[in-house]
């Protein structure tokens, strides 16, 4: 697995005078959490900021000039080899600004706490299309300056995911307001997860087959509407397999409304 972990002002600065220019109690909370016992990567001047090597996870430095060799801390020449030295283990690249550029196109996650400010500084998170991911909303901090813990996953890796699907439409119901659409699976919405409608996203949930509040498996397919913001997910147990005419059939009682196809995420 390889990630981004990042924090950014509102307008996505990073850093000012080679530091963070805020310093909030707890915000890098999430941080220490996810990255212990794994790979941090981070180019020169972000290492130097820190000092040394952070403990109780590897440390491997970008830098074409120095080197920092020690027990818990490599030295590569460039963002690839330092992948590579990371070997098979969880890597989290931490920055500066060219790393973050650069590993945008490698991850399918980004971790990052956005601080609900706008901050001067030197040093910009790269410009991105947030349309290529979905947001989750993991955690918010009320405070002198509030900030939020979201994780950025690009769709194109939704496929295989693990999600928990929260029925508001059971299975064997009908719509509240419209009588003539009957459920014939499960469907609800994935708590945390915003969908492009400023809603929570939905899902289908396909291969369970009596009513449940909750439901926990991958997401097998995405449905995109042409004439519609919204995507609908569908999810179903892990390791199960549908074709794409099985999940359209599926669906049907729903999508009859709509213009809509399935992709599997390619
Ligand atoms: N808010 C945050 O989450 C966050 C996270 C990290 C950093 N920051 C801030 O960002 C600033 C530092 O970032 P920065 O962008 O200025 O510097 P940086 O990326 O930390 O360091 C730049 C140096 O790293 C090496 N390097 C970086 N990318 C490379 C590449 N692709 N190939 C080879 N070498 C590479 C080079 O070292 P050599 O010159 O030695 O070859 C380069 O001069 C600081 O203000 C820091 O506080 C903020």
């Amino acid at each position: 697995m390889i990630a981004l972990i990042v924090a950014f002002a509102k307008n996505r600065v990073i850093g000012k005078n080679g530091k963070i220019p805020w310093s909030i109690k707890g915000e890098q909370k999430r941080f220490k959490k996810l990255t212990t016992g794994n790979v941090v990567i981070m180019g020169r001047k972000s290492y130097e900021e820190i000092g040394h090597p952070l403990p109780n996870r590897d440390t491997i430095v970008v830098s074409n000039t120095m080197n920092y060799d020690s027990e818990h801390c490599k030295t590569a020449k460039s963002l690839p080899e330092a992948i590579e030295m990371a070997g098979d283990r969880d890597i989290y690249i931490s920055g500066g600004a060219g790393l973050y550029k650069e590993a945008m196109d490698l991850v399918d996650e980004m971790y990052i706490t956005e601080i609900d400010m706008e901050v001067e500084g030197d040093t910009y998170f790269p410009e991105f299309n947030a349309e290529d991911y979905v947001k989750r909303i993991d955690e918010t901090f009320d405070g002198e300056i509030p900030y939020s813990y979201v994780t950025y996953i690009k769709k194109k890796g939704l496929i295989g995911r693990k999600v928990t699907v929260t029925v508001d439409r059971k299975l064997g119901t009908y719509h509240p307001k419209h009588p003539d659409i009957y459920y014939p699976v499960n469907y609800g919405y994935i708590k945390g997860i915003m969908a492009e409608d400023g809603e929570e996203q939905d899902a289908y949930i396909l291969g369970v087959n009596e009513p449940v509040e909750e439901f926990t498996g991958e997401i097998i397919a995405i449905l995109h509407r042409n004439d519609d913001v919204e995507e609908k997910w569908v999810v179903a147990p892990k390791g199960s397999h549908f074709s794409d005419e099985e999940i359209m059939r599926q669906v049907h009682f729903q999508e009859q409304y709509f213009d809509s196809y399935v992709s599997k995420g390619q």
